[in-house]
This record gives structure tokens, C-alpha cells and sequence, in this order.
């Protein structure tokens, strides 16, 4: 076989990207004598021929950091791809046909596709064009693959999350404020749910479970009247009143999603219409996304790093890692793009959050 592999990182970036890459190019480069190419900005690199050599050098001072040097880019779709006109307007081209020629120039021994649901779909596209040297690492700080019990990045936004929520907490109770918390997680309610519990919020609302206002004011008015003058609120990106839509910022297109945003300001709203308590909204944004992974996202990223390796040793290709029971395991690529893995409304998440008192809005 070749002796050089690839690497790409597609889709948003998250913290735990550089762990991956560092334990690719370690195995690859000590175990088997590959070398490694990373493609630049996710498929856009692979289209424009913008390649980096992966050297062990490379690998310094990289667990820690955030990010990923390989850069990345949610905007790359090879199959509808903005492409700049020479007169300064863009137009949408399938330009997956130039990257496959790319690809087989590269001849590569094995690509390393390191995305969420999009990146995964494309990777998925290309194998199905005969592209099939293709495996993938699930990532995404929003933990809605189906494949995989935890995708890397999520552990370090909950963190983050919880952090703020910690801090939320005091001036929420020095001046007696409903403080609201607007978190990421798309149409998922993986970080919202997660960092609730761990922060210990007292209303919790996600894209799973469409809220009631009344209800969530319903339970401040019970915590005033326990003599609890303050409330903590963790609103998902995609929560919803009943009936409602989703608080969209930017309409997506053909080459990228909508941009959610405003949720939180959206119930804000609804509660001053409704009472007299004093709200403020926190947006945590891509403050969520950015800095050094947490341990865990650390330990993650390296396995399944080695993981994607070993994949292409053994000729499993068309499969992402995954992690199962602990253990880190491979599974089709097509099951990790099928659907969303999205919160059980009835599952035992949702129903510890109840037990604890937290209110979901349903
Ligand atoms: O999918 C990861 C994510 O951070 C979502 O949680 C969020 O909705 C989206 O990406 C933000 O994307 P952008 O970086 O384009 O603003």
C-alpha cells in the first residue's frame, strides 16, 4: 500500500481536533513508517490543492491546544461549493468531480475524514463515487452522532458551560435575577441537558421537548414563593415554545445550514411580558467551541485518532471510530449520517433532570 495517509478536519471546529491529528501522525509515522498529508480548510483543500506535510515536528505542544492547525471550514461542500467569479460574484458549482481527480493524484494509502454529520455525509458521497479509501473520526461539540456515545469536543463545552453556569449562579443571587443562558447543540439538547444537571440549573429547555411559557414561569413563581428570589435558565439554540419555530439569525442555503440564535432572548421576552422579575441573557456563542480540550476531549481525540489508524492498516475502510461501552469501536459511515442522535424525552436523562426538581418546560 502507499506509504502516506491523509488527514482533513471539516465542519466546525471544536477542541480535542489537534489531539487527533497529533495521534495520527504519531501512529502512522511509528508504527507503520507513513508519512502524513493534511489537507487545508476541510474539502476546500482537497479541491484547491492545499496540502501540508505532517511531520512528527508538528506534533509539539499540540494536545493542549484548541482549534486545529489543519484550519477548517463549514462553508465547503465539494457537492455545492461557492465558487468565486473572476467579476467578484460567487456561484454554486459540484466541484466533487475535480476533488476525486485530486484525490487520486494524491494517492493516498487512506483519508482521514474528521467532521460531523456534514463532513461525514460528503466523506460518504465520495465513497459511494468510488472514493473508497475513506474513514472517519466523529467530532462535533454538539454530540448528535448516531454512531458514537460522545463525539470529541462535547465533554469540553460542557465544561465550559458548567463553568458559567457556576458563575451565573451568584450574581443571579445577589440580584435576584432569572438569568438566562443561551447554549449551542443545533436541533440536539446533548450540551443544554448535560450542563444543566451539571451546574445545576433550574429550568432546563431543549429542541427535544417543546416548552411551555406559562409552565416555566409557573415554577419562578413557586421558587419566589419558597423564598428563592432567583432562577437559572439553560435554553438550547433550538428550543422552542409549543407551537413555535426555531430563533433562526441567518437563513441557510444550498451550501450551508441556518444559523440559529435568539432563543434565549426570545424567552426573555415572553417572561417580562408575563412578570415582574428582572431577566438578563447570557449567549455563550463560540466560547463553547474555542481553547484547550479537556482531558477527556484529550484522551478521546488520541484514541480514536489511533483507531482511524489502525482502520486503514486493516482495510476497514468506509467506517468511522466510535466510541461504545468505553471501548473505542468502528461502524459504517453511512449509520453515523442516517439521523441525528437527539435527547430521549422519556430516557433516563431527561427523567434525572426531573428527578432533581429541574423543569423542562413539558
Ligand atoms: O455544530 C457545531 C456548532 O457550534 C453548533 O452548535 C452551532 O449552531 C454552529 O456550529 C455554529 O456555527 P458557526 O460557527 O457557523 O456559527
Amino acid at each position: 500500500m502507499s506509504k502516506r495517509i491523509g488527514i482533513l478536519t471539516g465542519g466546525g471546529d471544536c477542541p480535542g481536533l489537534n489531539a487527533v491529528i497529533r495521534a495520527v501522525i504519531l501512529h502512522a509515522r511509528n508504527t507503520f513508517g507513513w508519512e502524513v498529508v493534511g489537507i487545508r480548510n476541510g474539502f476546500e483543500g482537497l479541491y484547491e490543492e492545499e496540502y501540508v506535510d505532517l511531520d512528527p515536528a508538528r506534533t509539539q505542544q499540540l494536545l493542549a491546544r484548541g482549534g486545529t492547525i489543519l484550519g477548517s471550514s463549514n462553508r465547503a461542500n465539494p457537492f455545492a461549493y461557492p465558487l468565486k467569479l473572476p467579476d467578484g460574484r460567487t456561484e454554486i458549482h459540484d466541484v466533487s468531480a475535480t476533488c476525486m481527480a485530486n484525490l487520486a493524484k494524491l494517492d493516498l494509502g487512506g483519508l482521514i475524514v474528521v467532521g460531523g454529520d456534514g463532513t461525514m455525509s460528503f466523506g460518504q458521497k465520495f465513497i459511494e463515487r468510488g472514493a473508497t479509501k475513506i474513514v472517519g473520526v466523529p467530532k462535533t461539540i454538539d454530540n448528535d452522532l448516531e454512531a458514537t456515545e460522545m463525539t470529541i469536543g462535547f465533554a469540553t463545552a460542557v465544561e465550559v458551560v458548567t463553568e458559567a453556569l457556576e458563575r451565573l449562579h451568584t450574581t443571579a443571587e445577589s440580584h435576584e435575577r432569572i438569568m438566562i443562558v443561551e447554549v449551542m447543540g443545533r436541533y440536539a439538547g446533548w450540551i443544554g441537558l448535560t450542563s444543566a444537571l451539571a451546574g445545576g440549573a433550574h429550568v432546563c429547555l431543549i429542541p427535544e421537548i417543546e416548552y411551555d411559557v406559562e409552565r416555566v414561569v409557573e415554577h419562578f413563581h413557586k421558587r419566589h414563593g419558597r423564598g428563592v428570589s432567583y432562577s437559572i435558565v439553560v435554553v438550547a439554540e433550538g428550543a422552542r415554545p409549543k407551537g413555535g419555530d426555531y430563533a433562526v439569525q441567518v437563513k441557510g442555503d444550498v451550501t450551508k445550514q441556518d444559523k440559529l440564535g435568539g432563543a434565549g432572548q426570545a424567552l426573555a421576552e415572553a417572561i417580562t411580558a408575563r412578570t415582574e422579575y428582572e431577566v438578563r441573557t447570557t449567549v455563550l456563542g463560540h466560547i463553547q467551541r474555542g481553547g484547550s480540550p479537556c482531558a477527556f476531549d484529550r484522551e478521546l481525540g488520541t484514541r480514536f485518532g489511533v483507531k482511524a489508524v489502525d482502520l486503514i492498516a486493516h482495510g476497514l475502510f468506509g467506517h468511522v471510530t466510535a466510541l461504545e461501552h468505553g471501548r473505542i469501536v468502528a461502524k459504517p459511515i453511512a449509520k453515523a449520517v442516517k439521523k441525528l442522535k437527539l435527547v430521549d424525552p422519556q430516557g433516563e436523562l431527561v427523567a434525572a433532570a426531573r428527578a432533581v426538581g429541574m423543569e423542562l418546560g413539558a
